[in-house]
């Protein structure tokens, strides 16, 4: 088999992943904690190019150079060296979601990617090896080959990878919420908020401390707690990440009102509570009962998605290539 042809869905972290310990392994500074979602899943095919002298990259049909080339090729690469396959590669690449909603597309991308490429070079399929191979590509593609929740430890290259954890069912309510292009990409500003805030070792110590009680609270099916530190650890990464030199702002205006309504909410009895990565969209998580009255009551702010835990990374079928 030299074609194969995987979808896997966008993680959304619970306890954030905001730091590298080795950007070459992809290694982070701390474990983090997310769930997968059911909605906006990118699909992938990887066709090994026996003639072909490159690789090439087609997102939604286009065809696509540069940077976004590169970073593919890069993670080619790593197969390559691992296979013995020397071979270049054809990927198609489809982001099921409205892409402009910014939603975590390189974890399903190189989740995606991770698994199709393994399955085309003959590697093994195994999660755990898939999962750290997709770190290779972006730290959060890690936790996308899982379904549901996922745990992802800090760890070494060997121990790095992401595992399945129980957790209470809940659904994430995603406000898309429109704003210019992001200025810095979160691997810029990751490195930015390691090199200048002065709040980055108080990350790494609440970030540590914040998984641990985090998968406690999941054992215990406690929501309320995992709502709790969900929204603190939320807030200590953009408060790290403001703090920069130059700073660094990914919130919007809109952004926080949309906070202030999550607490208002929580304050008149209905209890959810708000997260948000290196963008301007807010995630409000509740029990599934209270999911579509928390999505009226934000409804006003934009675009809003209610999403399940969602599937881990699969392979599909040759009638689904791209
Ligand atoms: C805020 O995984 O996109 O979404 O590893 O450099 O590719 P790279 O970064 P990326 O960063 C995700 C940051 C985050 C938090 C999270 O998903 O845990």
């Amino acid at each position: 088999m030299t074609t194969a042809t995987a979808r896997a869905y966008p993680n959304i972290a619970l306890v954030k992943y905001w730091g590298k310990r080795d950007s070459t392994l992809m290694l982070p500074l701390t474990g983090s904690m997310s769930m997968t979602l059911d909605d906006f899943p990118t699909v992938t095919t990887v066709e090994r190019q026996p003639d072909a002298s490159a690789d090439t990259f087609e997102l939604g049909g286009e065809v696509v150079t540069d940077e976004p080339l590169r970073r593919v090729a890069e993670f080619l690469d790593l197969v390559r060296e691992r296979s013995g396959v020397r071979e270049f590669a054809a990927v198609r690449s489809k982001n099921e979601g409205p892409t402009a909603a910014g939603l975590a597309s390189s974890a399903s991308g190189f989740a995606a990617l991770a698994l199709a490429t393994s399955k085309a070079y003959g590697l093994s399929l195994e999660p755990a090896d898939v999962s750290r191979l997709a770190r290779r590509g972006s730290g959060s593609a890690t936790r996308s080959i899982i379904p549901h929740f996922a745990v992802w430890r800090a760890g070494d290259d060997e121990t790095s990878v992401a595992e399945a954890i129980d957790a209470p069912d809940m659904r994430m309510i995603v406000v898309v919420v429109q704003a210019r292009q992001k200025e810095v990409s979160s691997r810029e500003a990751m490195k930015r908020t390691a090199a200048t805030s002065p709040y980055h070792q108080g990350w790494i110590t609440t970030t540590e401390e914040a998984l641990e009680s985090m998968i406690e609270a999941c054992a215990d099916g406690d929501f309320t707690r995992i709502g709790r530190i969900t929204e603190t650890n939320a807030m200590r990464m953009h408060a790290a990440i403001q703090a920069c030199d130059p700073p660094i702002r990914y919130l919007a205006p809109q952004s926080i009102a949309i906070f202030d309504r999550i607490r208002a909410l929580r304050d008149a009895g209905m209890e959810t509570y708000g997260t948000a990565d290196a963008g301007p969209n807010v995630v409000a998580i509740s029990r599934p009962e209270d999911a579509d009255a928390v999505a009226k009551a934000l409804a006003e702010f934009g675009e809003v998605r209610v999403m399940a835990p969602g599937p881990g990374a699969e392979l599909l079928a040759d009638s689904e290539a791209q």
